[in-house]
């Protein structure tokens, strides 16, 4: 029977336990160049010496444009490759197994990083601006960059990355007929909704080495849970590793709708289902806070991996203590939001992680 405790090889990777830390940001530690910081380094470094089977590194933008926010990390340029490459050997030391998240906000740039963000469409955004539709051209030129982005993960020394197809962000924006209103090769239909993805799958398994791992991140309700397990089926047939299902856009209205019985929130939900329709590895993740929670859903084979994000950040030896039975730290759930999104130093558990 498979536990929380023991390895899983992933396209010849041995990942020595099914829990994965999911990518999380830390703002506030890089400024306007992207550049990986010490601070970035021991944060990592931490969780390798936790022995976390599998890190995704935080979602690195592909371009200037495509930032989330100006002090996000970047891998838009060749002189980023050297940062990168630290993180990853911190990881990789301590036998854990690394991806990079690569992505791209669209229509999620704020106003400091993009006056006119990009999206498959135009239309208006909450705070006065507009969103500006890729040309057919500037669609073939940000494939390009994720792919540059990935070829230099690889260079850096990750074992792969993670398209940040959910949460809202462009990838996501092609999925969704919410923010899709092309008339287009790329949009429309499901096929052509899916055609930016296809198209980037191609070109990054035309020009990656076989062993370097493409996982992808999927908002598990674009546009219903119905379509969303569809999407996760075309995405195996294009050739994704592995699967890691969180949520999609948030103005989506049809959410996933577990039993009471389910003991875990709707995007677990979500994960737990795609499992059932696929045939690639998938990971559960949201609101797994302690090792007891996380057991039963490798143990009964709902998901491969499970992912604490939170949970990771309060606790390094998360894993550890759970393999010991003792107590992990808990999360404190700040509000209105977790300090991380501002800055990790300022989490009340920071000291204790
Ligand atoms: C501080 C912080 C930063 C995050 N940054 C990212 C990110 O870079 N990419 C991403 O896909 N999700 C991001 N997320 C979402 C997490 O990966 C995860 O899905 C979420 O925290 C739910 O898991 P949890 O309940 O175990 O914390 C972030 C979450 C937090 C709290």
């Amino acid at each position: 029977m498979p536990s929380l405790y023991s390895s899983y090889t992933l396209k010849g990777h041995q990942v020595m336990n099914r829990l994965v830390m999911p990518p999380m940001v830390c703002f506030n530690w890089s400024d306007d160049n992207g550049n990986v910081t010490d601070e970035h380094i021991t944060h990592y470094e931490k969780r390798g010496l936790g022995h976390v089977g599998l890190v995704v590194v935080e979602a690195t933008a592909i371009s200037k444009i495509g930032r989330l926010a100006p002090s996000q990390l970047g891998i838009w340029n060749h002189e980023q490759v050297e940062g990168h490459s630290k993180i990853a050997r911190a990881l990789g030391t301590q036998g854990t197994k690394s991806l990079l998240q690569i992505h791209h906000a669209g229509d999620k740039a704020p106003k400091s990083v993009a006056p006119e963000p990009l999206a498959p469409s135009t239309y208006d955004l909450h705070d006065g601006r507009s969103t500006k539709a890729l040309t057919l051209g500037e669609i073939k030129g940000i494939q390009k960059e994720f792919l540059i982005a990935a070829l230099r993960a690889e260079e850096a020394g990750y074992d792969g990355i993670e398209i940040h197809g959910a949460h809202g962000y462009l990838i996501n924006q092609f999925l969704s007929p919410l923010t899709n209103h092309r008339e287009d090769l790329y949009g429309g239909s499901l096929e052509n909704r899916l055609r930016f993805i296809q198209e980037l799958l191609t070109l990054l398994k035309d020009h990656l080495p076989e062993d370097f791992i493409i996982g992808y991140r999927h908002g598990g309700n674009t546009p219903t849970l119905s379509e969303g397990i569809e999407i996760s089926r075309e995405l195996e047939k294009m050739g994704v590793d592995l699967l890691h299902i969180s949520a999609g856009i948030a103005e989506e209205k049809d959410l996933p709708k577990p039993p009471e019985s389910f003991p875990y929130s709707w995007i677990v939900y979500a994960g737990v289902e795609t499992k059932k329709s696929v045939n690639i590895p998938v990971v559960v993740v949201n609101g797994i806070r302690t090792p007891e929670e996380a057991e039963p859903l490798i143990e009964k084979d709902l998901s491969d991996f499970a992912a604490v994000g939170r949970g990771l950040l309060v606790d390094s030896q998360w894993i550890h203590k759970g393999e010991q039975g003792r107590a992990v730290n808990p999360c404190l759930r700040c509000k209105p939001r977790c300090f991380y999104l501002s800055d990790g130093k300022k989490c009340p558990q920071y000291s204790k992680a």
